[in-house]
């Protein structure tokens, strides 16, 4: 069925972070949301139907996983990846960040080092640090109008500092990069050279522009199968966050038995009951929506990549492979990151995440959202058009 993404859905009274935590999180009301990472449209026709009738049982009790749910967890990635996943691999968690932690706990030791590579998703430098490892900043280079892995410096920090586990962002969240079979392949070397575990969080992998092509990790060898965890989710792909499904990825039996005996004891095993079908909806009949989403999506980079150009020249776009985060730099603008996030709230009246939060080489950039109506876009477009605008070029 045709789906229309253009509806404005109201989303005041939920509890929605995107449109209710503006005061709490930017000090203002009258924000346009551009920022956390959901989108503003309705999902899936059958998710929406399938909980509807999940919803009619009348009945929420405590609920684990069935089988059902991670064979079309499997056929997806089959289907969709040309990635065979045995259901036997799959572990369940409610969110991909809690699976993040709790993977650091379990195959790190306190004061371990722990690789990433900023500017990334601000809760990887938390899952490091709050659980007292010790963070290793591997960032990402900008080479040829295109961030790339530092597999030199990779290298040498790996060797000196010994770390033990890297936890890969693949798509890239902020920069929105598809690694590249090539680029992968180097980063499994090393892996495998230096005996680095990789928790690889693929949450985007469905969000793709063609041509790029999102490739599992751990489908690039079958060595992989004794370090790798996967993590990934309905959640980004069918807009379905706040239902907290995640779905594990451990081959290595070993490891998948401390997980799920972790997720266990910390009494995360059970799953909300509208998650299992939702999941399992989307998952088996959620293929035409996100086709969909991804020709709206790419028409509204097209948009804001247009609007940018033609109208706020100083800021440079930085074009996603995949994902629905754009990431944007604010420098020419020369204000200072403190600056620049009052700026476009006080302002522009826009909400954006600072770029500042995904670690120093994000200062002076923004991640906008762009997972909206157009005209939502076009509106927080024009309301950053106008605040550039008063700014006078000498103050630039
Ligand atoms: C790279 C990445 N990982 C994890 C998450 C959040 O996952 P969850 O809500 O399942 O913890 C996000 C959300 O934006 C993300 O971008």
């Amino acid at each position: 069925m045709p789906y229309s993404f253009d509806e404005k859905v109201e989303m005041r009274q939920t509890g929605s972070i995107k449109w209710e935590h503006l005061h709490k999180i930017f000090g203002a009301e009258d924000l346009t949301p551009m920022w956390v990472a959901d989108m503003d449209f309705k999902g899936p026709e059958p998710v929406i139907e399938a909980v509807k009738r999940r919803a009619e049982l009348g009945i929420y009790g405590y609920t684990k996983p069935p089988e059902y749910l991670f064979e079309s967890v499997s056929r997806w990635m089959e289907n969709r990846h040309g990635w065979f996943v045995s259901t036997e691999w799959l572990s369940y968690s409610p969110g991909v960040v809690t699976a993040l932690s709790a993977s650091v706990r379990l195959f790190t030791s306190v004061g371990d080092p722990v690789v990433i590579q900023p500017p990334v998703y601000p809760p990887f430098f938390k899952v490091v640090e709050e659980n007292r490892r010790q963070l290793v900043l591997n960032p990402l280079r900008w080479v040829d109008g295109k961030y790339r892995m530092d597999f030199d410096d990779l290298r040498e920090k790996v060797k000196v500092s010994g770390a033990k586990m890297l936890i890969l962002c693949s798509p890239h969240n902020p920069v929105g990069r598809v690694w590249e079979r090539e680029e992968l392949e180097e980063l499994a070397q090393i892996c495998l050279e230096h005996d680095l575990m990789v928790v690889s969080d693929e949450i985007h992998a469905d969000l793709v522009y063609k041509p790029n092509r999102h490739i599992p990790f751990l489908s690039l060898s079958a060595e992989l199968e004794e370090r790798t965890i996967v993590c990934t989710a309905p959640s980004k792909t069918f807009n379905m966050a706040g239902l907290q499904a995640s779905f594990i990825i451990i081959p290595n039996p070993n490891l998948r038995e401390s997980f799920n005996a972790y997720m266990e004891k910390e009494h995360l095993a059970v799953i909300n009951p509208f998650a299992v079908v939702a999941a399992d909806a989307a998952y088996r009949h959620g293929d035409e929506w996100l086709d969909q989403v991804l020709d709206y999506l790419r028409g509204n980079l097209e948009f804001l990549v247009d609007f940018v150009e033609k109208r706020i020249p100083p800021l440079k776009v930085i074009l996603p492979e995949g994902t629905y985060l754009v990431w944007i730099d604010f420098r020419p603008l020369g204000l200072a990151p403190g600056e620049l996030q009052e700026f476009l709230v006080k302002k522009a009246k826009v909400a954006l995440n600072a770029g500042s939060t995904f670690g120093e080489e994000g200062k002076g950039f923004m991640r906008m959202n762009i997972a909206a109506p157009r005209s939502i876009l076009e509106e927080a477009l024009m309301k950053i058009e106008t605040a550039v605008a008063s700014i006078k070029p000498a103050e630039r």
